[in-house]
């Protein structure tokens, strides 16, 4: 028997346990029904909700984008904005964007190690060479840094002798004095990759509006959730 995809398999699962189940001659077997339906319900359950296909985004794929972009583009202004903040108050915000940076980070890997199993999306359309070429390198670009930015922070705190409570659950401990050389990386890379992060945002939203608006395909519609009628050539 030929398996094409995992519908194929989740049904074929559920035709050979139906067969098993209603054939006298095949009691022994009829006891492995229950494992059988429960990982053929299990693959149809990935394929549901979690696997990305030409035509559609799992809806997971889709909240961790918004989610995560959102909360970028949130980060970044409100980092930018800690500069603008008196000394006095300052470190209640401070506290707060170093929290929520936590958060996103435990976010951001979680969508790394789905993006490593899942792959990225393919092309909604036919792009061309350098399209193509482009935006996969600032997937990446984005990807990472959405890890690199909390990473820094953190090294920034860590060397910084500043401990960070995450919402009074747990406190991510820093070094007991202040080591100048962490503490000076940690704000170099965080503070350089910002600038690059709001380049490459800028770019990659400029990319998603010339495909909606310009090309009139569907990259900006699936990631929105919808279902696109997937391109005639590779
Ligand atoms: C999740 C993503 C994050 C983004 C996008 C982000 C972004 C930014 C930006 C753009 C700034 C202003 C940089 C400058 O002009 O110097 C900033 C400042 C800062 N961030 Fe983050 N941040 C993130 C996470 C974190 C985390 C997890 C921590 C620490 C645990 C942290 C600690 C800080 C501190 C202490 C400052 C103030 C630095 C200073 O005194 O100039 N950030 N952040
Ligand atoms: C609000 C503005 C944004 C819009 C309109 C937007 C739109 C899109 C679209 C249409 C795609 C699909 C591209 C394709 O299929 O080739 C995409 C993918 C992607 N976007 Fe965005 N995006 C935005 C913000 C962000 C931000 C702020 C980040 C990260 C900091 C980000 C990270 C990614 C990544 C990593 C992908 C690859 C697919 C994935 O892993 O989810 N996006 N975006």
């Amino acid at each position: 028997m030929t398996i094409t995809s995992r519908e194929g398999l989740s049904s074929k699962c559920h035709i050979a346990a139906f067969e098993t189940r209603t054939n006298p001659a095949n009691r022994a077997t009829v006891a492995a029904y229950p494992s059988v339906l429960t990982i053929a319900t299990l693959l149809h359950l990935e394929t549901r909700y979690m696997l990305d296909t030409r035509s559609k985004l799992s809806h997971l794929s889709v909240a961790f984008h918004w989610v995560i972009g959102l909360g970028m583009i949130a980060m970044i202004a409100f980092g930018l904005l800690l500069d603008s903040i008196p000394k006095e108050g300052r470190g209640f915000w401070v506290g707060l964007h170093k929290e929520f940076g936590v958060l996103l980070l435990a976010l951001a890997t979680a969508r790394l190690v789905w993006r490593l199993r899942n792959g990225f999306p393919l092309a909604a359309a036919v792009y061309k060479a350098w399209e193509r070429s482009l935006a996969g390198v600032t997937h990446w670009l984005l990807l990472v840094a959405t890890l690199l930015m909390p990473v820094s922070g953190l090294v920034m705190s860590i060397g910084g002798g500043r401990p960070t409570n995450v919402f009074g659950l747990f406190t991510i401990p820093a070094l007991a004095e202040k080591n100048k050389l962490l503490n000076g990386i940690g704000h170099e890379v965080h503070e350089i990759l910002g600038y690059v992060l709001i380049l490459a945002i800028g770019l990659h939203v400029a990319g998603a509006l010339k495909h909606h608006i310009m090309d009139g395909d569907g990259t900006l519609r699936r990631m929105v959730g919808a279902r696109i009628a997937p391109p005639t050539e590779a």
